[in-house]
């Protein structure tokens, strides 16, 4: 039997005003515009053009007659219920929660930041490290005490995890030829026991740079700078004498307290300053080693714990707060 479109038209068009939410659309769209609807039945058997064009026209204008119908009756219950009584407008959304980095990753981007500004490259080294490159070729003596089992930790007879970064020195060195700038950051492991600020595994920045004419008052004026950015430029740094097997002259920087402001307290051990790393000139022996020109080259080296600087800038009196995962202290950062 012939379907008479006119009613199929008008019949779809009642159905449509009279569905009163947006589900109850699909069903009538099933029944005028599915597969097995007439009109469905009818597109696919279309034989001639103006059918054709007759029958699709009077698709795209259910379709469209579907669509608007939908936006109206989503609009109707978007209104009802912002105006609905149990909807607070003014009250605050839900807040979706926000990490932060860690305090330590802080930091390391802060000391990235200072040295690149004062035109330092940035690098990272293994930490998995050989016997020759973590103490030989800095010119540790063989008698050295951490070469001990006791002190470092041994994979097999060569083969250690790195005490410090400043094996770093001697890859970019073996490399790169002078004039060099360069800062490496990353984890070194010591066997150390664990208490306020020890523990067993963490970061060091080391840097090293090397170049015509550089004297000891380059490294003073360099550390000064950065300890004034990371800490502040109230702090006061001073510099004492010391040994390293790889500098010749070698000296330990101290930045004043920050929590007794020099005073002295129990943080500071009462002596009003807190050691932050070591340095010195680079000892010519280790030049010897790179195959570097100690007459010709001069240069300093630092190394400083990140841990240790995010304790003196943040004065944090517990190293062990940077790696327990505490929720209520990591999110003060
Ligand atoms: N590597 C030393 C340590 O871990 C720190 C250090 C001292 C690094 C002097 C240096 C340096 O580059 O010149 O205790």
């Amino acid at each position: 039997m012939a379907v008479d479109w006119n009613v199929y038209l008008s019949d779809a068009e009642a159905d449509i005003a009279s569905a009163t939410a947006p589900e109850e659309l699909a069903p009538v769209r099933a029944k005028y515009l599915g597969r097995d609807s007439e009109l469905g039945k009818a597109l696919r058997a279309i034989r001639d053009r103006d059918t054709g064009i007759a029958l699709n026209d009077s698709r795209k204008q259910l379709e469209e007659l579907i669509e608007s119908r939908r936006r109206e009756l989503e609009r109707a219950r978007l209104d009802e219920r912002l105006s609905g009584d149990g909807f607070d407008v003014t009250l605050p959304g839900e807040e979706l929660p926000v990490g932060t980095l860690h305090p330590t990753t802080q930091i390391r981007r802060m000391v990235e930041d200072a040295f690149i500004g004062l035109g330092y490259e940035i690098r990272e080294d293994r930490e998995v490290e050989t016997v020759e490159y973590n103490f030989d070729k800095l010119a540790f003596a063989s008698t050295h005490p951490t070469r001990s089992p006791r002190a470092t930790l041994f994979l097999d007879e060569n083969t250690l995890l790195r005490t410090e970064t400043s094996p770093s020195q001697i890859h970019h060195l073996e490399h790169l030829e002078p004039p060099v700038y360069m800062v490496s950051i990353g984890r070194v492991y010591r066997r150390d026991d664990i208490d306020a600020t020890h523990f067993p595994i963490f970061h060091q920045f080391e840097g090293l740079a090397v170049d015509r004419g550089i004297t000891l008052a380059d490294l003073k004026g360099t550390l000064l700078r950065v300890a004034r950015t990371l800490f502040g430029e109230d702090r006061r740094v001073r510099f004492r004498t010391h040994f390293f097997p790889f500098t010749e002259p070698s000296i330990e920087p101290d930045i004043s307290c920050g929590i007794c402001g020099g005073a002295g307290c129990r943080t500071c051990k009462f002596t009003g300053w807190t050691e932050f790393g070591g340095a010195g000139m680079v000892d010519p022996a280790v030049f010897e080693n790179v195959g570097v020109d100690p007459e010709q080259w001069s240069g300093f080296a630092f190394g400083c714990g990140l841990e240790r600087t995010a304790q003196l800038r943040h004065d944090i009196p517990d190293i062990r707060a940077l790696w327990e995962g505490d929720l209520r202290v990591l999110r003060q950062f």
